[in-house]
Parts: C-alpha cells; sequence; structure tokens
C-alpha cells in the first residue's frame, strides 16, 4: 500500500496540522510505503519571499523529522523537487472542467474573504491531484478541509481515465492509467479549533504552534478565547474551546474528571488552561527536543530531503511515462 500527503509550508505547523494530519502520518509509516512532502509549490500561493520560503519549507522538514516521521521508512522530499509533478499537472488541466474548480471551497473561501484570486489558487486542485496521481497513491491521510480537493482528485482521474483508457471501467476504478486514491480522514480529530473557535489554520492567525518557545505557546493557550461564565458557575464543556483540545490530549479517564469539573462549576478556565498548558508539554516535549538537536543540524535534513527526492522521482518518472504514452506524446 502507498501513502501519500504534503504539507505546505505556508506558515509555523500547530496542532491542528499534528492531529489532523502529522500524527496519521507517523502511525502509517508502519502500514506501507509512506511518501511526504513539503508542499511548496502550493505554498507559492501565499508565500511570496524567498528567504522566507525557504525557511518555511526547511521547518516543514525540521517538524517532520522530530514529530517522528523515520526517513528509513518514509520517503521525506519537497514537491519542487520532483518536475512530473507539474508536468502531470498541465496534462490533467486539459481534462479538467472549469466547473469543477469553480466548486472548490480553497478558492471559493479566499476570494469570499477578498483575497484576490490568481490562476495558481484556481489550479490549485489540479496541482494537487498531479502530487497524488503520479506517485499511484493508494491512501491519502489529511484533515477533513481536503476532503473536497480529494473528490475532485478522483474526478480528475476518472475523467483523465476515460478520455484515454479503452479499458478503463468507472465503476471498479480498473483498467485506467491513473489510479483512484482513497481519503483517509480520522473523524474524532477532523477539525481542530483554533484559540478564537474558528478552524485552526496557519492563515487565521489563531494557532498553537508545536514548536513555538514555551512563553510563546503559554500565551498562545492562556488566551483561548472563552465565555464570560463566572468561576463559581458549571459551565457547558461542549460549547468550550478550552475542552475541545483537552480532548485531544488528556486520556479518557482525565477527559471524565475534567468534564466533572465543568459541570459543578467551581473551577476557572483559567485551570483548565493551564491543565491543557501542561498536556501540551507532555505531549510534545521530547518531539521539541528533537526540533532543538536537529535546528543545527542543517546538512542531515538536506540529505534526507535529497534522498526522498531521488525515491520519489523514480516512481513518478515511470507513470509520466504511462501517461505520455497514453496522450500520444511519445
Ligand atoms: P493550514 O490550514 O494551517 O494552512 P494546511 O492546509 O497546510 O494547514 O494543512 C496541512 C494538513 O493539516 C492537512 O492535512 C490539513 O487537513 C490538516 N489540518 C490543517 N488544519 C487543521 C485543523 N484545524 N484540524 C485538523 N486538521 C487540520
Ligand atoms: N492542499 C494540502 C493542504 O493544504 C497540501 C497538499 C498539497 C496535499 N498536495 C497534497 C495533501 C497531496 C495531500 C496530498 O493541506
Amino acid at each position: 500500500m502507498r501513502i501519500l500527503s504534503g504539507v505546505q509550508p505556508s506558515g509555523k505547523l500547530h496542532i491542528g496540522n499534528y492531529f489532523g494530519a502529522i500524527r496519521q502520518f507517523v502511525e502509517l509509516q508502519h502500514k506501507g510505503h509512506g511518501l511526504y512532502f513539503i508542499a511548496d509549490l502550493h505554498a507559492l500561493t501565499t508565500i511570496r519571499e524567498a528567504d522566507r520560503m525557504r525557511e518555511l519549507s526547511h521547518d516543514v522538514a525540521l517538524n517532520f523529522l522530530s514529530l517522528g516521521l523515520d526517513p528509513e521508512k518514509a520517503t521525506l522530499f519537497r514537491q519542487s523537487d520532483i518536475p512530473e509533478v507539474t508536468e502531470l499537472s498541465w496534462i490533467l488541466s486539459t481534462v479538467t472542467p472549469m466547473g469543477l474548480l469553480e466548486r472548490a471551497h480553497s478558492y471559493k473561501d479566499k476570494t469570499a474573504r477578498g483575497i484576490s484570486a490568481d490562476h495558481g489558487l484556481f489550479a490549485y486542485p489540479v496541482l494537487m491531484a498531479a502530487d497524488i496521481l503520479v506517485y499511484h497513491s493508494d491512501k491519502v491521510p489529511v484533515g477533513k478541509d481536503q476532503k473536497q480537493h480529494l473528490e475532485i482528485t478522483r474526478d480528475i482521474a476518472v475523467k483523465f481515465n476515460q478520455t484515454y483508457c479503452k479499458n478503463f471501467d468507472p465503476q471498479t476504478g480498473e483498467g485506467g492509467v491513473l489510479k483512484l486514491p482513497d481519503p483517509h480522514i480520522l473523524d474524532d480529530t477532523a477539525v481542530v479549533p483554533g484559540v478564537d473557535g474558528q478552524k485552526m489554520s496557519k492563515s487565521y492567525n489563531n494557532t498553537i504552534e508545536l514548536f513555538a518557545p514555551e512563553k510563546q505557546v503559554r500565551k498562545s493557550i492562556m488566551g483561548i478565547k472563552t465565555d464570560s461564565t463566572p468561576l463559581e458557575d458549571p459551565k457547558n464543556p461542549d460549547a468550550c474551546n478550552v475542552f475541545a483540545l483537552l480532548k485531544l490530549f488528556a486520556k479518557p479517564d482525565e477527559l471524565a474528571d475534567i468534564r466533572a469539573k465543568y459541570e459543578a462549576g467551581g473551577t476557572g478556565y483559567g485551570d483548565f488552561k493551564k491543565r491543557l498548558f501542561e498536556l501540551f508539554m507532555e505531549t510534545f516535549g521530547e518531539a521539541r527536543m528533537r526540533y532543538e538537536e536537529l535546528s543545527v543540524n542543517e546538512d542531515y535534513v538536506n540529505e534526507v530531503l535529497n534522498k526522498g527526492a531521488r525515491q520519489a522521482r523514480e516512481i513518478a518518472s515511470g507513470l509520466m511515462d504511462q501517461v505520455r504514452r497514453a496522450i500520444g506524446l511519445k
């Protein structure tokens, strides 16, 4: 089984990225061959400073390695090191209906928030489809926000196969050059809320960063938005952002205990936040130490990425050979 996913270097990674995506990458590396990449080409739609791009790309690699991805098991690489991806992206764009992209949330949401759309943002799902299809991926672990992109990927793959592969059967997905991938989305961590209660996202300024200095982590956690229920009153855990985050960290017994404290009253939100901070440090303490160590070992990180790129290219060039033949470029 081949498992593939990417993370954009569009900002420092946060607990939403971990629980929604990277934790699954780490667990899945024992179940099949994992390919995990830094989606730098996608991040060009938001990062327009060369130094920042270099810094953030390197940081995603540090995150991968610190959080437990093992370069002996998984292939870790930069998206832009694989030119086959952009070639396939163009080819796929010639079979992608405009309407499919006009309905994409990433484009619709950004334009609705007044961010001016360029062609890169509009074509974003096509590039993502190329990422996935170029490696014959079986499974794509992502957070729920990426579900529509995976549906679009399947639609594009079907369209390509129907156009170019005589024996393709859309019912079974057999007989095509492009393999139809399955999403892998965990329901309980599908959407991690940010400190303001919206989806936690690098682009909303509402994150708790995984590798920020301790002081900053504490500040983000103590700043989580809560309502103004007085300390002594009972509180509703299911309407509280702090509780939603505690759910990710606390073991079931402790969580039941915390729930009881909410409902009984007499404990302030500040105390729940302090516990969340402690649990954060317990959970990520080791990874944070590894991050410090790797931060001063740039050569090692680059070596891992270069080796990953060679492995990934080998797979991608095999697929592109089949694609070029199927469409008559060869
Ligand atoms: P961001 O929205 O912060 O820019 P990305 O779009 O780069 O994050 O997402 C990287 C991975 O992390 C994706 O698989 C995405 O689904 C997942 N992810 C991002 N934010 C969250 C969240 N708040 N909850 C769950 N998963 C998330
Ligand atoms: N669009 C994804 C995100 O924002 C990143 C990404 C790019 C990706 N290409 C991918 C994820 C291919 C999975 C598979 O999170």
